[in-house]
């Protein structure tokens, strides 16, 4: 029988609509004997070998490696009751070794889960983190643990603190609605201080605790923050970003140079969203320079949530991690035996106009880089496209940069009010426009029955342009029972004054794209059927009657990384 506490729980899962992308354990038995043919795991995207994976957690450098942990159900590819910390390592943030689960739920205060959390260097050179345990009541509360042995590399084994939980449910909050405590950040006071995501009354929440020991938290009088009527936030990040550089900022600086950025997950809408603003802690005041709506910022307007930052020492960024979960059903996810990958590491920072962040993925791809193709001032007339031949389409990083002319006859479009998904939806890649749809077709089958096309349009505005940038998966895969869902965003550029730039990364099943330099991101997951292996192509396109040029195009085959392999284990220590 079922104990009260799992099935509350599994009840709650059902009516938040939760099993829409996580639903309750799969057995080892009920596996796939031999799994099917895997085109659609990824060669360079981190995974584990199988079952399911969700959020990033606690991710840190210490000691010359890059740790990084994540929600993971061992027993099989669907979410479960019973979540653990699966744990890797790695120099590059590109190949990982798998280690051992580094937090399972065990003790009355995380009986049932050990959900997310994060990781605090202390004084010292000494991690610890804190996470949420989901307790022999059904509480969710917020537990810290530390290394057992500092001295080993590879921080194998964690030790669960005694006196846990750290932090309680606080009064008149429902005990599934308070979780995924921060990084922690010091003021000159002497205290850390960290923040919890919670709701009441669908009011989201971002409580604010304070401590001087990392043991003994209390509740500061005045959350960090809230909005009403954004449901639960789940997984915030709180961290300073320079206004001057595209440095990282550790977490605990706090001066007239920089800026805050406060980053929640809305759960009801399984998005990332982020503020950016002024703090102040003596008086624990945020005050955010957009306040969070639905139009505004988000990290990624495709497929991006439950995202993580943390500052990177050795390289001197803020490096941002977050899960990509399935567009599959979750009988193809039992027939595949895995589900979810994380976002290819991107360096994050604010842009010069101090409106928005800014992302990049980080440099260390370069080291996977096979051949090359280039391509410059080619001109894209309307209806044509460009082949990219002498990579690997499958598996691909590539740039590339339109000029446009003739602006002037541009059309018209008042971006106020109006959704730019929606104008992506209904102005898909074969509607044909003035200024667009031009950009990328990915993962595209020779006759084009599949593609993945990821384009731009440029509109005029009273003297202003307006460009809209889409992620169109409409025709990513002949299979029928998958969310297509096409993507859309406005990128902040004067195309008068800067070329259009895209780049994208191509890995079987995930296509990550970043316009403008990094302003605007959209990631997807598609299935492909007929573009896998050496059947998928890459053209450049333009299906505008106006046309563009192509200035500059790199494209690079990327190489299979070792991540979670059987070959990796043990190559921690090279
Ligand atoms: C976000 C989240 C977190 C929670 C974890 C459980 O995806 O729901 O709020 O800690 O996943 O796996």
């Amino acid at each position: 029988m079922m104990p009260t506490a799992t099935l509350t729980l599994f009840l709650i899962f059902l009516t938040l609509g939760f099993h829409h992308v996580r639903s309750n354990t799969l057995t080892p038995e009920s596996l796939p004997s031999s799994p099917p043919e895997q085109p659609h795991r990824t060669a360079f995207h981190f995974q584990p070998p199988q079952n399911w994976m969700n959020d990033p957690n606690g991710p840190m450098y210490y000691n010359g490696l890059y740790h990084l942990f994540y929600q993971y159900n061992p027993s099989g590819p669907l979410f479960a009751e019973h979540m653990y910390w699966a744990h890797s390592v790695s120099h590059d943030l590109i190949n990982w070794t798998p280690l051992d689960i580094a937090i399972a739920p065990a003790e009355p205060f995380d009986l049932i889960s050990c959900w997310s959390g994060s990781a605090t260097i202390l004084p010292g050179n000494k991690p610890v983190m804190l996470y949420t345990g989901i307790d022999s009541e059904n509480r969710q509360v917020q537990n810290l643990i530390e290394p057992k042995n500092l001295s080993d590399p590879y921080l194998r084994e964690w030790v669960k603190y005694t006196g846990n939980p750290v932090i309680n449910l606080p009064d008149g909050i429902q005990h599934d609605d308070f979780r995924d405590p921060t990084t922690a950040w010091l003021a000159d006071d002497g205290k850390w201080r960290i923040i919890v995501g919670s709701q009441k009354d669908k009011k989201g929440i971002a409580f604010l605790y304070q401590s001087e020991d990392f043991v003994n938290w209390s509740m500061h009088e005045s959350p960090l923050h809230e909005v009403a009527g954004t449901g639960i936030w789940e997984c915030p990040d709180f961290f300073p970003v320079w206004v001057d550089s595209t440095n990282g900022v550790d977490t605990s600086v706090m001066n007239s140079r920089v800026k805050h950025v406060l980053k929640v997950g809305l759960f009801d809408y399984q998005k990332d969203y982020y503020m950016i603003g002024d703090y102040n802690f003596v008086n624990e005041n945020y005050v955010p320079q957009n306040e969070l709506t639905l139009g505004t910022l988000r990290y990624d307007y495709g497929k991006y949530y439950a995202s993580k930052s943390f500052f990177d020492p050795v390289k001197n960024r803020r490096i941002l991690l977050a899960w990509v979960n399935e567009s599959d059903s979750q009988a193809d996810d039992v027939a595949k035996g895995w589900s979810g990958v994380h976002s290819f590491p991107r360096s994050i920072w604010l842009d010069k106009k101090q409106k928005q962040l800014v992302q990049w993925p980080i440099k260390e791809i370069e080291t996977l880089y096979e051949n090359e193709a280039t391509v410059q001032n080619k001109n894209l007339e309307d209806g044509s496209s460009h082949e990219i031949l002498g990579i690997t389409a499958w598996q691909v990083d590539v740039k590339l940069s339109f000029k446009l002319n003739n602006l002037e006859e541009a059309e018209k479009l008042d971006p106020s009010g109006v959704d730019p998904q929606l104008v992506c939806s209904e102005m898909d890649a074969s509607k044909k426009g003035k200024f667009g749809p031009f950009g990328l077709l990915a993962l595209a089958s020779h006759d084009l029955t599949e593609q993945t096309a990821i384009f731009f349009r440029v509109f005029q505005n009273n003297g202003r342009y307006i460009v809209l940038m889409c992620s169109d998966q409409s025709r990513s895969s002949t299979r029928n029972g998958l969310d297509k869902t096409t993507y859309g965003a406005f990128v902040d550029i004067d195309p008068q004054q800067d070329e259009i730039s895209l780049r994208t990364l191509i890995d079987h099943s995930i296509v990550e794209s970043f316009g403008g330099g990094g302003k605007t991101c959209i990631t997807a997951r598609v299935y492909p059927t007929l573009a896998i292996k050496d059947e998928a192509h890459l053209f450049a396109f333009n299906n505008g009657t106006e046309s563009v040029l192509i200035t500059e195009l790199s494209a690079w085959s990327v190489k299979k990384a070792r991540i979670n392999t059987e070959e990796n284990v043990g190559r921690a220590s090279q």
